[in-house]
């Protein structure tokens, strides 16, 4: 096939669009043949042009970021904008960050979240979207924990899925940032050493659930993984995830310095350069004329590219700007908020606050005053407002008089709560703390100290010394220290950062017309001894085996409060485990169901988990690791019953010297808990695997 005068190529590419299966294959292999290797290679890079560079600078994700296209072909260029806490173009819906989503360990929820995005990035011109990040916090200090789900690759790849889902009704999802990128501010250089078996088991399983998930792209991360970057890091890249996953999508660099070369990045399985065509361009060209890049390897990326491009040239609908933030957005906005507030600590009733008890409630801190939705990185989104933790408060509070002090003066702060009934001590963090670090700015980068500032520190004491109602929330993208200050509070709430009706939500929860239901996605270490060593400049790192609840219970460590932990205002009963099978073959399943009823007066959402331990094993494995969960909405006095499927194939270990996955022929245990703590563990069995 010629492809060569305007019509005709228009023709070839919409011949593509409407085929399908093998016919669009062959469709794709005769374009490609007919593309002259100049058209083939602009395929594989950003378009980024010197104008949009400069706007990038002074306001970055103004437009999207366009790769590749071709008019005389009609070949569309792809369309990349940024994530996840909404879409980051215009004044888009700002729901919670993704740590905050991930303590809702909620699919639906996640996948209407994905939907909304979807909507919003498709009305702004974008159709690529770059907003399901799944690394793992190796060390929960990551500056950019705030954008994955939590610490457990469970838990991150079906969170992951389900936004994948949601968003690819209307756009590409891209999923990044593949692979061990967590460790923000040594991003650029950090060289992870990591044995085959941690690689497979622990800091890859969540992109290849979303990759089965039917996931459109995946880009690749800064750092190297033993030894390579990742951007031209061919046993990443080729061996494993177009190899043996069979991912047939396209694989993207991430952004500045996110390409090093050109030859190796080629070879190594990297499809396109973003933003800009600096190895991807003229030098690609180049190195194929010399033969340092056989043109197959070419005809490959192209073919991903324009395979994918052609999967989603029909999906999705009409996109209306005033979709933007909609009122269905900002509702969803606020149900995640309210879902996503995770109860650490509620002693003596003190929460809910009651509206017909109260006569005066004081609100401290200056967090409590300031829209603080999270990092000012690639993933900040500018909604058209922000409710802050008071303005919340205030619209809720009825006839409750609301005051606020900025806590600036801890001992004003203790003055003005003398004659309260309630304090409110809104404390943590900002983008200046943690977040996505962008070079030469003082901004974001990581917490290797957990603990919150000392003046945070004296601002609770000296309130909860004034007051016996003293409600400390939590303001952070990970976790936080709590021991220097705990047993003097009485209640304790994550709030994380909730987004544009954070204010809202949080006001809901702590005046009970919402029932806190969020649960921990990430350990809260009692110190920062506990967790694996962390250095935010380490040019090179070794990521072990163990990290998170996995550590915790190797070591024999008590947590602060451990991974799924979170407090409701009921009581949720757990009875009557039942497994479908005491025994199942190497590639059977079974069921497991269990029932929840809800003991107290208020309705609510309880997150059930299911861990499996491996006591039998011939390896070291975990005591212990989530397998499933799943979130019940119980209305009092109801009973609901939860049913879980386990496949043998879940309990694989990675063989390295075989080179494959082996599941143990041996007698597992099973657990269904409200959170990782064994006490928290309510239902126990076992099953054999043949
Ligand atoms: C970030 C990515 C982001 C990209 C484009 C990079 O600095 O690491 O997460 O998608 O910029 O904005």
């Amino acid at each position: 096939m010629i492809v060569g005068r305007k019509s005709e190529g228009g023709k070839g590419w919409q011949a593509v669009v409407e085929s399908e299966g093998e016919e669009r294959e062959r469709r794709i292999a005769a374009m490609v043949a007919g593309m002259s290797l100049h058209d083939k290679v602009r395929e594989m890079a950003g378009t980024t042009n010197l104008l949009k560079q400069a706007v990038m600078l002074i306001r970055y994700n103004r437009f999207p970021f366009l790769a590749g296209g071709n008019r005389r072909l009609g070949i569309p260029p792809l369309r990349f904008t940024d994530g996840p806490r909404g879409v980051a173009l215009g004044r888009s819906t700002c729901f919670p960050v993704s740590m905050a989503r991930g303590a809702t360990f909620d699919r639906d929820l996640e996948e209407r979240i994905g939907e909304a995005m979807g909507i919003e990035a498709r009305a702004q011109g974008s159709d690529f979207f770059g907003g399901v990040c799944v690394n793992l916090p190796r060390h929960p200090g990551w500056g950019r924990a705030q954008e994955t789900f939590g610490e457990d690759p469970c838990l991150l790849g079906e969170m992951g899925a389900s936004m994948v889902r949601g968003l690819q009704r209307h756009v590409m999802a891209c999923v990044k940032h593949y692979a061990c990128n967590s460790i923000e501010e040594s991003r650029f250089f950090v060289d992870v050493r990591i044995d085959e078996r941690t690689l497979r088991e622990v800091y890859l399983p969540h992109f290849k659930r979303c990759v089965d998930e039917g996931a459109a792209g995946v880009m690749s991360a800064y750092n190297k993984v033993s030894g390579w970057y990742c951007a031209q890091n061919r046993h990443l890249l080729r061996d494993i995830l177009k190899g043996d996953w069979g991912f047939a999508g396209l694989v993207m660099s991430d952004f500045l310095w996110g390409t090093r070369s050109t030859v190796y990045a080629a070879l190594g399985g990297l499809d396109i350069e973003m933003p800009l065509r600096r190895y991807f361009g003229r030098r690609l060209e180049r190195a194929v004329r010399k033969g340092t890049v056989p043109e197959k390897v070419v005809d490959e990326a192209v073919t991903r590219i324009l395979r994918t491009k052609a999967r989603f040239a029909k999906r999705g609908g009409v996109y209306p700007r005033d979709m933007i933030a909609c009122k269905e957005h900002v509702d969803l906005a606020f149900e995640s908020a309210c879902r996503c507030m995770v109860l650490l600590k509620n002693e003596a009733g003190t929460l809910p606050l009651r509206r017909d008890e109260l006569k005066r409630l004081v609100v401290i801190g200056k967090l409590a005053d300031r829209g603080n939705i999270g990092d000012k990185g690639s993933s900040r989104v500018r909604p058209p407002y922000v409710v802050t933790p008071l303005q919340g408060i205030r619209a809720r509070a009825g006839s409750v008089e609301v005051d606020h002090v900025d806590g600036e003066d801890p001992s004003l702060a203790a003055d003005a709560v003398s004659d309260a009934d309630a304090a409110v001590v809104v404390v943590g963090f900002t983008a200046r703390d943690e977040g996505e670090s962008i070079p030469y700015m003082k901004a974001g980068g990581d917490r290797e100290d957990l603990g919150l500032r000392d003046s945070d520190i004296a601002l609770i004491k000296a309130v909860a010394a004034a007051t016996d109602r003293c409600i400390v929330v939590l303001v952070a993208g990970s976790a936080v220290l709590t021991a220097d200050w705990r047993d003097e509070v009485p209640a304790i709430l994550v709030a994380w950062y909730p987004g544009m009706e954070g204010g809202n939500g949080l006001a809901a929860v702590l005046f009970g017309d919402e029932n806190p239901c969020g649960k921990l996605p990430v350990v809260f270490p009692e110190s920062n001894g506990q967790l694996p060593f962390f250095d935010k400049k380490a040019s090179s790192v070794e990521y072990g085996y163990y990290h998170g609840y996995r550590l915790f219970d190797k070591e024999g460590e008590e947590p602060a409060f451990p991974f799924g932990y979170g407090l409701h205002y009921t009581e949720y009963q757990y009875s009557n485990l039942r497994v479908s099978a005491r025994e199942m073959g190497a590639d059977g399943s079974i069921t497991v169901k269990a029932d929840i009823s809800n003991r107290g007066d208020m309705a609510g959402c309880e997150i059930v988990q299911l861990y499996v331990g491996y006591p039998a094993s011939g390896i070291d494995r975990p005591l212990k690791e989530l397998k499933g969960f799943d979130c019940v909405r119980v209305e009092p006095g109801e009973t609901r019953t939860v049913s879980f499927e386990l496949a043998a194939r879940d309990l694989a270990y990675y063989d390295v010297s075989a080179g494959a996955w082996r599941v143990e022929a041996a007698e597992y245990d099973i657990f269904i808990g409200s959170s990782s703590r064994l006490s928290d563990l309510r239902l126990e069995g076992t099953f054999r695997v043949r």
